[in-house]
């Protein structure tokens, strides 16, 4: 029997969201919570009626159930899942993306089983941790040998069918793992030390495009205030590239650039009573600095803080009413092992 697992990381972004929309570049960081897909082939005449040439892929905790037929495409909803997963429809274009551009076959009858332990909605990359992954296993499984350029490549196909017109930053930090300073259309990766986050989700579901077009709209109202702030968040994020790559690293002027990246982010209108009352919690528990990370109006806040801060932290974003989750950097990326 074949065993392939390959597991890729979920990422935050540091600095410079929204203004990365408008050329400005941004930073994000791998963080350790990933996802994790097993491939494995099974016998003939299995009693999960799985055929030769076909795939049956589970996600337990999505209650995903499908069958993907590598010689069309085909796919079969099984069980109850009610909707026609995008992981399903991103899984058989990355099979078909695969044997288009580097062959392989998929003569036996095989299980694909993704878990992942990062939280779905909250502007963690989880989409795109799957997709990195899936694209590992499914070209390991294949007996094909992929660059981490060409996974990433291919995970940014899985990932336009779950967000129409994706930056790239989530694939491209989901597979090279560490940090990704990412200015259109340049993504160039480069190396950090660990060091701890604490991530609060406010557990409010909100949508990236919406926000975005949101900001859109009001830029196009009050030009001359809104693009002067937007070269200011570039100012931010040069800054913070700058510490990042100095060691050791200066904590503490991270954390200021945290908050006055928050203020700007403010400023623009994407910050919600929700996240300002958990990273208001976090500062006042005495993080060096905290601001909402991705789209905004809900979803997820970063807390940077000294290793002896987790616990406090994390109690005080809990008792404002979020989510904590503690993370540090992720350095390895997308990581393959077959037996
Ligand atoms: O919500 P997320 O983590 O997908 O981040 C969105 C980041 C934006 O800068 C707001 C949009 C973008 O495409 O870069």
């Amino acid at each position: 029997m074949m065993i392939v697992r390959a597991s890729a990381p979920a990422k935050v972004i540091l600095f410079g969201e929204h203004a990365v929309v408008y050329g400005q570049a941004a930073i994000a960081v791998a963080i350790n919570k990933r996802a994790r897909v097993e491939i494995k082939t099974v016998p003939e005449n299995n009693d999960l009626s799985i055929d030769n040439a076909e795939i049956l892929l589970e996600a337990r905790d999505l209650n995903l159930k499908a069958k993907i037929n590598t010689r069309d495409g085909n796919i079969t909803v099984l069980g109850n899942h009610p909707h026609h997963d995008k992981i399903v429809e991103a899984t058989a274009r990355l099979l078909e993306l695969i044997k288009e551009h580097h062959g392989g076959e998929w003569p036996e009858p095989h299980v694909m089983t993704i878990t992942s332990d990062i939280p779905r909605g909250a502007g963690l990359g989880s989409s795109a941790a799957v997709s990195v992954a899936s694209t590992a296993a499914l070209a390991a499984a294949a007996g094909i040998q992929l660059s981490k350029d060409e996974i990433s490549r291919l995970a940014y196909e899985a990932e336009k069918i779950h967000h129409g017109t994706p930056s790239g930053i989530d694939n491209t930090i989901s597979t090279h793992g560490g940090a990704v300073h990412f200015k259109r259309p340049d993504v160039t990766p480069f190396s950090i030390p660990s060091f701890p986050l604490i991530i609060g989700d406010t557990r409010k579901e909100r949508e990236t495009k919406a926000i975005v077009l949101g900001v859109r709209e009001r830029k196009e109202k009050i030009p001359h205030v809104y693009n002067p702030l937007l070269d200011v968040f570039g100012n931010v994020v040069n800054e913070a590239y700058q510490v990042l790559k100095t060691t050791p690293l200066d904590l503490e002027t991270l954390g200021h650039l945290f908050n006055i990246n928050q203020g700007l982010l403010s400023a623009i209108g994407v910050s919600s009573l929700e996240l300002e009352q958990l990273i208001w919690a976090a500062r006042n528990a005495g993080a060096l600095g905290a601001k909402l990370t991705g789209a905004g109006a809900g979803g997820s806040m970063i807390a940077l803080i000294r290793e002896d801060q987790i616990s406090t932290v994390s109690q005080a974003i809990r008792e404002a009413g979020g989510m904590p989750l503690s993370v540090t950097i992720d350095t390895k990326g997308v990581m393959v092992e077959q037996q």
